[in-house]
């Protein structure tokens, strides 16, 4: 009978509580005051306050698709206010809007069950492409106004997006809509004090904002999963300090964005998209190019104020160390402020941003007048670039500003750091060449972006000199055989068993394995249609509304686990309810199980109950904001227990694309614009989960992956100075100092190939040149023609090819068909892969499974981890 680990009672567990009290105590670290007159925190509890707004009662709690976690309950603003004593005064209004949304909704899901009648997609799969967009509200009356017998009104903006489809450049959007715009005027001007809270995943419009006048205080709550609602509340009325700072830019105007122009169906053409501006992604455009945002990067208020004192600046050929003091100079209120470290490299044969982010740390909470020291540090040599000519990172001699502030345009400089010759740091080679050529964006040395003082600040920084002869250059070796391993116990069937009990390596069990066996391993186990691609849903049978699984086809005769793997990664996406037969069938359930193969469930009257209650945590875009990584690590930690509680191996998160446009449709799900911030974050999620035997990240999508639209079939044009500075950065930092358990590659094509075929990006880079130990899996239906996904549309780029995966090094081919096991074993007959490509892909799956919490008392998964303070130390000295 299969097993299930959902809970048999519904009743709210010790372990929910505690976790989303957890969450609600974090989340508000994690939102941007971004103005405040003094309004808030507003003082008096037990008032009245008129709330309005789409989020105001249908608070956002994330994003839709497979980023939507489904928890138990999402408290809305309008109940965490209620919660900590104030009265809802504008209960008629909020019920308006509510048939308002509900009947919109029902017109949305008539719409699609006529778009899947007419082209036989399954309504679930459409919902990724059209995600609901909440309606326009209706207007606020004098009536509501007069009936709210209050001075305070709030009204919040809620938007949402999801996978499959990107954001738009249009009214109700990434700009307000016109009915949000009159509403907001009329309440600044009708209340006293009026507060405007943005229940957003990603940039909006704010110019529209700013030019309206009587707006008392503005603060971006984000999307903060399932108790919000309550760490709104906290915020607002100051229980909790908002700590956070935009880890985005946010321009004036949407045409801004160097991508604006080009960016996914902007300019009508999503086969193909140039990244012309190069490395000027985020602050590093905006800093070069000075153009002024309306928030710029890193920027975020408090209830109280900070004096940063630079105590001294150390640096010598390995690292370089910035003492500081932090001091709250408020009267009032406890706060954390976050210090930035930026460095300005010499502009000199490669071209340079006016400044990068080299290094942060957030204080602990300060009462009034305490004061905190700490230690900032980071790796010289990370202030390296990358030339394509030299094929090499290398440190340009001449002056290396390093600025020291709140905010990346409110920074001070600290010290300058020299550097007297031109220094190779790691010698590699180019592996992402582009059969087209990019019109790469180049500034002019004079245009960049200056403050009052700063050459004064220049002139008097103490100069710091570097020995680069003591600098070493690290040499990569690239690896491009795969051996064979032979079988040298012929006349013994091995198992995992032998492998845990060190009777034998896994090398020595992968030799004994057929190509037919290593081609099921290679392949997850959604083809359940033996002939078919055509399966939608999730293979998971015992861990139900998990994305899917490894084969358990060996478990009997090689003991090899099946591993379960699960969305993210705001929270653990798992079914809440369900309910099998007495012989532990699965019951069909719709709509619950929509995505589940229907071939594996009965009808049945009687019934077993199962519950998976998972906690949405902050999206990820909010978890950048807080700068935190004790905060992000705690937050892996609180799913890494429901993945250990409900038996999941693979968490399928952090997300970490980098935020090059603001419409891309998934921002919410991934940290940040800037390569520094979202690899220590992935790191942290990383730890935190992996901070529990047996389990592990999956961090996604490898690479580039930062537009939806067409999303299967986009060939993304980067060079290869931006794919290593920017695009790859990131990951790069959470591999070696995090070494998660596995990898998701992209669907889209990097320079004519396939992420999930590259065998430069999955092997030279991945393997070669940062060491990975995990494996790599595709994202879902990569390598599937699957009509029912794709339509019968034409694609300019064709199909990611099954076996290519193999040879590129990609490990295991998600959720998978038949059809890619057959394929990969005519391609071994066939000799398009070498059995030793094979082997070698098997050997990695199993080597994570092999620490897999599939077995019991299975010894912890053994971490090699370097320390996350591999790549910035941040520390308290006194
Ligand atoms: C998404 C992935 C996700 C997978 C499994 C895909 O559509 O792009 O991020 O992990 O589905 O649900």
């Amino acid at each position: 009978m299969t097993k299930y680990f959902g809970t048999r009672s519904e009743v709210i567990s010790k372990r929910e509580i505690d976790h989303e009290e957890a969450v609600r105590k974090l989340a508000g670290q994690c939102m941007v005051l971004l103005q405040n007159d003094g309004s808030l925190p507003i003082m008096a509890t037990n008032g009245n306050i008129a709330l309005y707004g789409s989020g105001a009662r249908r608070t956002v709690k994330g994003g839709t698709g497979s980023g939507d976690v489904n928890s138990r309950h999402v408290i809305n603003i309008e109940q965490g206010l209620e919660a900590v004593g104030y009265k809802i005064t504008t209960k008629e209004w909020l019920n308006e809007y509510d048939r308002l949304a509900e009947k919109k909704h029902e017109e949305y899901m008539s719409e699609l069950e006529a778009m899947s009648k007419e082209n036989g997609t399954p309504v679930f799969i459409l919902t990724f492409g059209n995600p609901f967009k909440e309606p326009q509200p209706q207007p606020i009356t004098e009536n509501d106004i007069n009936n709210s017998k209050t001075s305070t009104a709030i009204y919040v903006i809620a938007r949402n997006s999801g996978e499959g489809a990107d954001r738009y450049n249009n009214d109700g959007d990434y700009l307000l809509s016109k009915e949000e715009i009159a509403e907001i005027t009329l309440l600044a001007k009708e209340y006293e004090k009026f507060i405007l809270i943005l229940n957003v995943g990603g940039i909006i419009d704010t110019s529209a904002i700013k030019s309206i006048d009587g707006i008392n205080a503005v603060i971006l709550v984000g999307q903060t999963g399932s108790f919000g609602g309550y760490a709104v509340a906290d915020v607002l009325t100051g229980n909790t300090v908002p700590s956070g700072k935009l880890s985005d830019t946010w321009a004036a105007s949407y045409e801004d964005y160097p991508s604006a122009g080009t960016y996914s169906h902007n300019n009508g053409n999503i086969d193909d998209e140039y990244y012309n501006e190069g490395i000027y992604v985020g602050y590093r455009y905006f800093d070069t190019f000075n153009i002024t945002p309306n928030y710029c990067f890193g920027y975020g208020l408090s209830y109280t104020n900070f004096d940063i004192e630079v105590c001294e600046v150390r640096a010598d050929e390995t690292q370089v160390s910035v003492a500081v003091k932090i001091k709250n100079v408020g009267d009032t209120y406890d706060g954390k402020e976050v210090v930035q470290i930026y460095y300005s490299a010499p502009q000199g044969k490669l071209d340079k941003p006016y400044q990068e982010l080299a290094a942060f740390g957030k204080t602990n909470l300060l009462a009034p007048g305490e004061e905190q020291l700490m230690k900032i540090s980071f790796k010289t040599t990370s202030m390296s670039s990358y030339s394509e000519e030299a094929a090499s990172w290398i440190l340009e001699k001449g002056d290396y500003l390093i600025r020291v502030g709140n905010s990346s345009r409110n920074t001070k400089v600290a010290a300058i750091i020299t550097i007297d010759k031109d220094v190779v740091t790691e010698k590699l080679i180019n592996l992402f060449k582009d059969s087209e050529k990019l019109n790469l964006m180049h500034p002019t040395r004079n245009n960049m972006y200056k403050y009052p003082g700063e050459q004064e600040e220049i002139s008097a920084a103490k100069r710091i000199f570097i020995d680069t002869s003591k600098i070493n250059v690290v040499a990569i070796k690239y690896n491009t055989e795969k051996p064979e391993y032979k079988d040298n116990m012929p006349e013994k069937t091995l198992t995992m068993e032998d492998i845990l009990e060190k009777r034998a390596t896994i090398e020595e069990l992968t030799a004994q394995l057929t190509v037919e066996e290593m081609a099921s391993l290679c392949v997850g186990t959604m083809r359940m249609k033996a002939d078919s691609c055509d399966v939608i849903g999730s293979a998971s049978i015992n861990v139900p509304g998990a994305a899917g699984d490894t084969t358990s086809l060996m478990l009997d005769d090689r003991k090899i686990g099946n591993l379960i793997m699960a969305d993210g990664p705001a929270g653990l996406r798992l079914t809440p309810h369900f309910q099998t037969n007495l012989d532990g069938a699965l019951i069909v359930n719709e709509p619950e199980f929509s995505n589940l193969s229907a071939e594996r469930m009965v009808k049945s009257d009687d019934k077993i109950d199962y519950y998976q209650y998972c906690t949405a945590v902050p999206i990820a875009w909010m978890l950048s904001q807080s700068w935190d990584m004790e905060l992000i690590k705690t937050i892996g930690q609180i799913v890494g227990r429901e993945m250990l509680e409900f038996h999941v191996t693979l968490w399928l998160a952090p997300g970490m694309n980098i935020h090059r446009n603001p419409l891309c449709g998934r921002n919410f799900e991934y940290y940040s614009e800037d390569p520094l911030l979202t690899g220590m974050c992935a790191a942290a999620d990383t730890k935190g989960v992996q901070s529990y035997p047996g389990i592990g990240t999956t961090i996604k999508h490898f690479a580039a992956n930062s537009q939806e639209d067409n999303r299967m079939f986009n060939n993304a044009h980067i060079s290869e100075r931006a794919l290593r500075e920017i695009y790859l950065k990131g990951f790069e930092i959470a591999v070696k100092s995090a070494q998660p358990m596995s990898i998701m590659t992209s669907y889209n094509l990097i320079n004519g190939i396939h992420s999930a075929n590259n065998y430069d990006l999955l092997t030279s880079v991945l393997r070669d040149e940062w060491n990975f130990e995990g494996f790599v899996m595709t994202d879902w239906f990569t390598s599937q023609e699957t009509p029912s996904i794709f339509g019968n549309v034409k694609h300019k780029y064709p199909i990611s090819s099954s076996p290519l995966c193999i040879k590129a090094g990609n490990e295991l081919q998600m959720p998978g068909c038949k059809q890619n096991v057959d394929d990969i074993i005519a391609a071994v007959k066939d000799g398009v892969i070498t059995l030793g490509e094979l082997q070698n892909c098997t050997r990695n799956i199993l080597k994570v499974i092999s620490k897999s919490n599939f077995y019991n008392g299975v010894k912890p998964y053994t971490q090699q981890l370097c320390d996350l303070k591999w790549y910035v130390k941040t520390e308290n000295i006194k």
